[in-house]
């Protein structure tokens, strides 16, 4: 006899996924849609979110939002939560990277990677928290940062700073948060073929291709997969995991 046993599904959970128009949030709210799970998926690209919904199995419906816009998040989520549900957790994707040498990094453009990469992840755990939008069962609140969280790499400082900060963040949450029943971590991908990896690759010379291979000795990365360990930390197959930096590179950190 065939056994119902998954402790990977997310039936009967909704999730709120950010930076889901694009890249690694769209591949991670397609993948969650067909385990079940039903999402509010978050994005400034309002167009983006419509071809997501267009690509999930299960409910789905979009904000849109500008993350960088703190004082806006808590009333935009409690509004979409009010009319489509509580959550059982919330992932931070959207994100902007800045490549600049230290002469021309200023306070301006590091506070403006800030915004989004890293302080919109403190007031999205801080509206999470809240009883009118978490569900009150096995919270799992999930950041995606970087290996540029973890290692070095020129002309990245600003970038780097807003990554490595979410680590900080992650573990200091794991701890405070787990009398509430909800975990807390991160997702550290390597470099994954998506529009700001085109981006990126000006850090790098014209034979980029190659030295991106050469960097993750399993290649560079596909979206889907840093949604499937988004997956898994949300399911309850990690019902004991919280304050993990898990990185999800190729092997790119193991070098
Ligand atoms: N692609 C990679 O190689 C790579 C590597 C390591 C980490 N990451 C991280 O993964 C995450 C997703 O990146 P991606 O590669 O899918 O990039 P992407 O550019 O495809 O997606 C980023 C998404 O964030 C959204 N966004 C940007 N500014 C926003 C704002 N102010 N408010 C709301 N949404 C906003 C964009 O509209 C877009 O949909 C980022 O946090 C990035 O730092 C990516």
């Amino acid at each position: 006899m065939k056994s119902n046993f998954n402790p990977f599904t997310l039936e009967g959970k909704n999730f709120l996924i950010t930076g889901a128009a694009s890249g690694i949030g769209r591949a991670t709210s397609i993948i969650l849609s067909k385990l079940g799970a039903k999402l509010i998926l978050a994005d400034i690209n309002q167009e983006g979110l419509v071809s997501t919904i267009k690509c999930c199995d299960s409910e789905a419906i979009s904000l849109q939002i500008d993350l960088s816009d703190a004082a806006s998040i808590k009333d935009k989520i409690f509004k979409a939560v009010s009319e489509f549900g509580k959550l059982h957790g919330i992932v931070h994707v959207a994100g902007k990277s800045y490549i600049a040498p230290l002469k021309s990094v200023t306070e301006e453009k590091c506070r403006e990677v800030y915004s989004l990469n890293t302080y919109a992840a403190i007031e999205l755990a801080k509206t999470f928290i809240n009883r009118n939008v978490y569900a009150g069962e096995r919270g799992s609140i999930v950041f995606i940062s970087s290996v540029y969280g973890v290692v070095g790499s020129a002309a990245n400082v600003a970038y780097a700073m807003s990554k490595s900060a979410l680590h900080g963040i992650t573990k200091s949450l794991a701890i405070e948060l787990a009398g509430k029943n909800i975990r807390v971590n991160c997702v550290a991908p390597g470099f994954v073929k998506t529009n700001m990896m085109d981006s990126a690759s000006s850090m790098f010379d014209s034979n980029y291709a190659e030295t991106l291979n050469k960097l993750h000795p399993l290649g560079v990365g596909e979206p889907e997969d840093i949604a499937f360990s988004i997956a898994y930390l949300l399911s309850d197959a990690a019902k004991w995991v919280t304050g993990a930096i898990l990185n999800v590179d190729g092997g790119f950190t193991a070098q």
